[in-house]
């Protein structure tokens, strides 16, 4: 019964609440790609200009995969981490020529691609293809540490996979894309790391945090 109702409220909120940013106008596998990768280490804020430079710049996988280097890099310059536009390219160059243009719907398949990892492949399979594929990032870790109370180090690698366990069974399967977006959407605006808005969560009924008043002692997170 928690998990349905944390399904429902979780998605209904997301629904009504969610951010306008431009990689939300369609489901389109190369778009929604495009915005994780240059989500990964770099905030919404800056990231909205950068991104629709990019996809008029670049609108499809082909322009990308044929573009110079040297351009690629010129839009990313101020983004930082530029290793990841060029394994984005070599990703995008291996879709249009080993997967017939066509992004990959199965996680094994996007995780063999250049700079996808799991919570990439998850984003793409879930938000581009609604597929009930977890996404774990770290904000996503703080939600979830809270509303189930999981006190595994999020700094240890191996707790992605203890997420991403519980997440397979909690995942809304009738509206994963929302589900997995409503995880991310509720972790920067409502579950912050510090202060977290509780009073306005639409899950707060369903969080252990919560219900024990320990949601500011999680995650429990070690320095590396
Ligand atoms: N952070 C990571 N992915 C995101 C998304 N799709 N929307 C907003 N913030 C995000």
């Amino acid at each position: 019964h928690k998990i349905e109702s944390f399904q429902t409220n979780l998605v209904h909120w997301y629904e009504q609440h969610k951010r306008d940013l431009p990689w939300r106008k369609n489901q389109e596998p190369y778009q929604i790609w495009v915005s994780e990768v240059m989500l990964q280490q770099t905030r919404v804020d800056t990231v909205i200009p950068y991104y629709e430079r990019f996809m008029r710049l670049f609108p499809e996988m082909e322009d990308l995969a044929y573009a110079d280097e040297d351009a690629i890099l010129k839009v990313w310059e101020g983004l930082g981490y530029y290793s990841r536009v060029r394994n984005l390219q070599k990703g995008v160059r291996e879709v249009v020529e080993h997967y017939g243009g066509q992004v990959p719907k199965s996680r094994k398949e996007m995780e063999s691609l250049k700079g996808v990892g799991p919570y990439t492949a998850g984003a793409i399979l879930s938000i581009a293809y609604g597929l009930p594929e977890p996404a774990v990032d770290g904000n996503v870790m703080r939600v979830l540490s809270r509303v189930f109370h999981l006190t595994e180090d999020i700094a240890k690698p191996s707790t992605r996979k203890v997420h991403e366990a519980i997440l397979y069974e909690a995942i809304d399967k009738n509206n994963p894309s929302s589900f997995n977006q409503g995880l991310m959407e509720l972790g920067a605006l409502v579950c912050t790391p510090t202060s977290p808005g509780c009073l306005l969560c639409p899950v707060r009924e369903q969080c252990d945090a919560f219900s024990l008043g320990i949601q500011e002692e999680l995650p429990i997170k070690s320095k590396k």
